[in-house]
């Protein structure tokens, strides 16, 4: 069994003589898809606390929101005996590298700093393994969000959207002013994304059966064909250049006032932070009409994979650090997400913040909480692929919601 250093120890190497295991103790290889302005914001808070601490930062970018491409890299660096320290993980992928036995343990730090009290077990079902820490979770993100720009809102009465029905209204007016309705990039991920909001507001049941039981009768049934109708209808407030945009540049639209409306994660918020929007003056958050009370949320986590020992050192002190109360305020602030521990005030948290709190603690009590299908809280990901493709070609025309439904129904189950 692997030996870990104690924090004694890992003081030690940290001040130590300047041999080769002091100068790989004091560095961290990242890999995460944190490259939009807000969340290289974000990042940066980490980076700045790291090196207070004697930890260098090597930066292994991989663009692509979502995190598809940073996976397909992890798995040639893994393959080619060259894991990173530490990699930026959703959900199912961190449980199935635990499961191939790629990763290490922080039980130690964990033990020590009482984590099992403070971080929710919706997401200790993704930081531990066989009852192992393996990860660390640095934020919670949802995903039945909506971002309005506030200026195109008050032009169309001012009112938020409860319903569908008020939604569709509201993006009619978006469109008479003249502007793109719904902002949305073209891109399997950003589909998904709007597909989970849409789910669940036909039902937490409706939601729960399909994305979390993968039940057959709900994934190829009459509400899954509603569903998919409910995704043409959105289809046909986009503008003619969504194929492909990147999820930030669709944020700018609406930041810009070019278009009305985004459905994406509280990841956007950072986008409107880092161009200086204040909620309730420049843009409005709320939670997809239907959904208010449910939360569909992902979590980042580190992962932290099998290294050398000098490596495992700098692990320890990178998620000691990631577990702060000021450092999860601090950096969740800047995200546009919730923090990872139960025990973090909100006084620093603009109003969207302080909602996202609120309502986690809320559905989690009330059990309303899932995972979110797009974002790798629901399935493993074959599964989930196999949404994101049925949901994109539906989404782009190339099949009606009943043939929808049909593959949906097929292709989940031939991935399970
Ligand atoms: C999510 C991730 C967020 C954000 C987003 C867009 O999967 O949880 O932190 O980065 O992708 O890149």
């Amino acid at each position: 069994m692997r030996k870990f250093l104690t924090m004694t120890a890992i003081a030690a190497v940290m001040v130590g003589t300047g041999g080769m295991a002091a100068k790989a103790a004091e560095n961290v290889e990242v890999l995460h898809w944190w490259t939009s302005g807000g969340e290289a914001s974000a990042l940066d808070v980490l980076k700045k606390d790291l090196e207070t601490k004697g930890i260098s930062w090597t930066d292994m970018p991989v663009a692509g929101g979502g995190g598809t491409e940073a996976m397909t890299v992890l798995r040639a660096r893994v393959t080619g005996g060259n894991a990173p320290t530490a990699v930026q993980m959703l959900g199912f992928d961190i449980v199935d590298w635990a499961k191939e036995g790629a990763l290490g343990n922080l039980d130690e730090v964990a033990a020590k700093e009482g984590w099992d009290k403070v971080i929710p077990s919706a997401l200790q079902k993704f930081s531990k393994y066989d009852g192992h820490w393996i990860a660390a979770p640095v934020n919670v993100h949802s995903t039945n969000w909506v971002w309005i720009n506030k200026a195109a809102l008050d032009k169309a009465g001012g009112k938020q959207p409860e319903s569908w029905e008020e939604l569709i209204a509201l993006l009619d007016k978006f469109k008479e002013q003249g502007i793109t309705p719904i902002a949305h990039g073209g891109q399997p991920w950003q589909d998904a994304t709007i597909f989970d909001a849409v789910v669940l507001s036909l039902g937490n049941d409706f939601y729960n059966q399909a994305f979390i039981e993968l039940n057959p009768d709900a994934l190829g049934g009459a509400k899954m064909k509603e569903a998919f109708d409910r995704m043409t209808k959105l289809r046909s407030y986009v503008d003619d250049n969504f194929s492909g945009r990147d999820w930030n540049l669709a944020s700018a639209m609406v930041i810009e006032g070019k278009a009305g409306v985004q459905f994406m994660g509280d990841w956007a918020k950072g986008e409107f932070v880092k161009a200086g929007k204040k909620p309730g003056t420049d843009f409005v958050c709320m939670r997809f009409p239907g959904t208010q009370g449910t939360v569909t949320f992902n979590s980042d986590q580190f992962a932290m994979f099998k290294v050398s020992a000098e490596k495992t050192a700098a692990q320890l002190v990178m998620a000691s650090a990631i577990e702060n109360p000021a450092f999860q305020s601090a950096f969740n602030v800047v995200k546009g997400s919730a923090p990872a521990r139960t025990d973090v005030s909100d006084a620093a948290f603009d109003d969207c913040g302080k909602k996202a709190i609120k309502d986690l603690a809320e559905a989690d009590k009330n059990g309303t909480l899932f995972g979110s299908m797009a974002h790798g809280h629901a399935n493993p990901a074959s599964v989930k692929n196999a949404i994101y493709d049925v949901v994109t070609r539906q989404f782009n025309g190339e099949l009606s919601s009943d043939e929808a439904a049909e593959e949906l129904k097929a292709a989940v189950e031939a991935a399970k």
